[in-house]
């Protein structure tokens, strides 16, 4: 088969943590042909979706894991799979890539759908699911913010809507003569929305749980642990990762949204869990597969490539 991997550039990978290396390698493995490409390289052609993409090969060296071969030109509605993994931000190149994504994928298997992806903002998503959260608002109004930090018993965490990795996350204290200046920065004076959610202490002791999922399904979990003083525990701002389970509730918690995502085409996503509670439905770029991999002693990208395996659109081929 032949898969195309629209993602950031390849001087980015990291060969022991990221999640769209390992899947690609795992595709390699089984024979399939794989190519790479930048959002910015996709075209449309008389209402075909076309890419410019280079072949990509895949090995385990850290300074060189993906060698690229020269670019030529694709016609998407020939391929058997594209795959999103560009990361966040969601700014205007990552919104009409998915609106050129939309006109191949009656031919061609998109993960995730393109419209999945604009419905999807990675902090609202959570919100169709108020009473599966932590207490939270959305909002770009300081008096909300002050007043939520209050409402909540003095502690509250602040987020940017399009961040990641921890990114822009910041603690408030009620009382910290730091309250204002954060949530002016975070909301741009009042000129953008973001959201406050009330600090949930379970972090520092068990951790936020990345629960990768698969068409609705768990494949798998780790627990990440904040570092030292931190608050966040994403791998990227050194939280370490350590082995879990997935409890009842939080197959609960799955069993809910997972209606939700397949409606929405939302086929490979990372939800994230502290103390029980959502906080996030990653959908851009979700990750930690391979950490889950090492930790479980599983490979974790196999079902993936097999689940892709047997939905390609058969007809296009
Ligand atoms: N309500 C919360 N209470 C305590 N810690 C939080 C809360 N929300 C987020 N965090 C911490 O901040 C980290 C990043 O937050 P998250 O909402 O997952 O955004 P992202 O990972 O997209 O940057 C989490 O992994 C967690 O450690
Ligand atoms: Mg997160």
């Amino acid at each position: 088969m032949r898969f195309v991997v629209i993602m950031d550039p390849v001087s980015t990978v990291k060969v022991d943590g990221d999640t769209s290396f390992a899947l690609m390698e795992e595709a390699q493995q089984r024979g399939h042909r794989i190519d790479h490409c930048l959002n910015t390289d996709l075209y449309l052609d008389s209402g075909r979706l076309h890419a410019r993409v280079a072949k990509a090969t895949l090995q385990r060296d850290p300074k060189h894991p993906i060698t690229l071969a020269a670019q030529e030109e694709v016609c998407l509605h020939d391929v058997d799979a594209i795959f999103v993994r560009t990361d966040p931000p969601f700014d205007d190149n990552y919104l009409w890539a998915t609106l050129l994504l939309d006109r191949v994928k009656d031919d061609t298997l998109v993960l995730n759908d393109p419209h999945g992806l604009r419905q999807a903002n990675e902090k609202l998503y959570a919100c169709y699911f108020p009473e599966l959260m932590p207490e939270t608002i959305v909002t770009a109004h300081k008096d909300r913010i002050r007043e939520f930090i209050t409402r909540v018993g003095g502690r509250a965490v602040l987020k940017p809507l399009g961040g990641m990795g921890g990114a822009g996350v910041f603690v408030l204290n009620e009382g910290d003569s730091n309250v204002n200046p954060i949530i002016e920065a975070t909301t741009l004076d009042g000129r953008r929305p973001a959201m406050a959610q009330v600090f949930l202490p379970a972090v520092k002791t068990s951790g936020d749980k990345r629960i990768l999922l698969l068409d609705g399904e768990p494949l798998g979990a780790i627990l990440r642990v904040p570092a030292g003083e931190e608050v966040r525990s994403n791998l990227r701002v050194g939280g370490t990762a350590t082995k879990t389970d997935i409890t009842p509730h939080e197959r609960h918690i799955i069993d809910t949204l997972a209606p939700r995502l397949r409606k929405d085409g939302l086929w490979f996503v990372g939800i994230d869990v502290i103390g029980e509670k959502l906080t996030e439905v990653n959908v851009t770029s979700p990750t930690g597969i391979q950490s889950m991999s090492r930790l479980d002693d599983k490979n974790l990208c196999a079902p993936v490539i097999a689940w892709v395996e047997q939905h390609v659109k058969k007809s296009a081929r």
